[in-house]
């Protein structure tokens, strides 16, 4: 397999080249920003025309959720047109196409059941309208795609876009100040890209149908459980608070439940561990146990 990876030195694109290099039959091609910025839609074909790939991974995304309310057309062009040409790209060479979104599609009122691939989607934000542009400009555009939703990732590299992750900074702020206050009423599914690079591979090796597939570790979170695991296993000397994500208002509305149900995911490969499972892997691989 010639894996053509877009982000290679994102949080998911550096578990996704750890990951292939473990496993015999994948040769990465990695094409970062510096040879092809996505903003310069017109230049995808060219680019990707003189590149020799059977299978376009792309783990790029503007994903700064505030910021995006005031950059709509940098998130869609980033976000979906560049997507759609991407797709483009592999339909003229019959090339597999594997794009990750997110459970920011989804709007999350009155809901308590996470969602399957079958939901109907709302997003609440710009970015999450941009992601859901570019799946379905991808999925329209060439039968052969496979959209990934994920959510709430954290992987040893950080997310280069947004300057680390969740878990990072609960230790960095715990260690500091001693104390934390986190939201209690935002349910998510805390996902670890090192999980999600394994069922990438899976997926592609399967030769798995185009179509949607949700791809989170098991259980669920609030932001303030998520961050209490993360003080208890690293055994931060920290108190952790619960809050109302009324008393930390952002700029861009999300999503107060936005947990996905994988299963389809793991029928067509294996099951996923429980995100405190992932979530110990991580903080041992990082030094931050014992
Ligand atoms: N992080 C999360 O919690 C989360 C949640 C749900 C969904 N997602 C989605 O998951 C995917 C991976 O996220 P991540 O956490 O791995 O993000 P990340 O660490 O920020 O990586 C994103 C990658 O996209 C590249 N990129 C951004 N803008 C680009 C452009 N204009 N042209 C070319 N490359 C560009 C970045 O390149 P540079 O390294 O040069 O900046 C980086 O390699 C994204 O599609 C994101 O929307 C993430």
């Amino acid at each position: 397999m010639r894996l053509l990876l877009l982000g290679p030195n994102g949080q998911l694109g550096t578990d996704i080249r750890a990951a292939a290099e473990t496993r015999g039959g994948i040769e990465l091609l990695p094409l970062g920003r510096e040879r092809l910025d996505l903003t310069a839609v017109e230049r995808i074909p060219k680019v990707l025309g003189g590149t020799d790939f059977d299978v376009l991974v792309n783990c790029t995304g503007y994903h700064r959720t505030d910021e995006a309310e005031d950059h709509a057309d940098l998130a869609f062009a980033v976000n979906a047109f560049a997507v759609r040409a991407l797709a483009e790209a592999c339909a003229a060479r019959g090339a597999h196409f594997l794009h990750v979104s997110t459970d920011y599609v989804f709007g999350g009122l009155d809901r308590a059941t996470p969602y399957t691939e079958a939901d109907g989607i709302g997003p609440l934000n710009v970015y999450g309208a941009s992601k859901a542009t570019g799946e379905a400009l991808a999925l329209k555009t060439h039968a052969d795609t496979l959209v990934l939703r994920v959510a709430s990732l954290f992987g040893v590299a950080g997310a280069s876009g947004k300057g680390g992750n969740f878990v990072e900074t609960m230790l960095r702020v715990g260690r500091e100040t001693g104390h934390l206050r986190v939201v209690d009423d935002v349910r998510m599914s805390p996902t670890s890209t090192a999980d999600i690079a394994g069922r990438i591979l899976d997926l592609l090796e399967a030769r798995a149908p185009g179509g949607v597939y949700h791809a989170v570790n098991a259980g669920d979170a609030t932001w303030y459980e998520f961050a209490r695991a993360i003080i208890e296993t690293a055994r931060v000397p920290a108190t952790v608070e619960p809050c109302t994500s009324a008393d930390y208002p952002t700029k861009a509305a999300r999503p107060p439940y936005s947990a996905l149900n994988a299963g389809k995911l793991t029928a067509a490969t294996a099951p996923l561990p429980h995100w405190r499972d992932a979530l110990e892997r991580y903080l041992r691989a990082k030094g931050h146990t014992g």
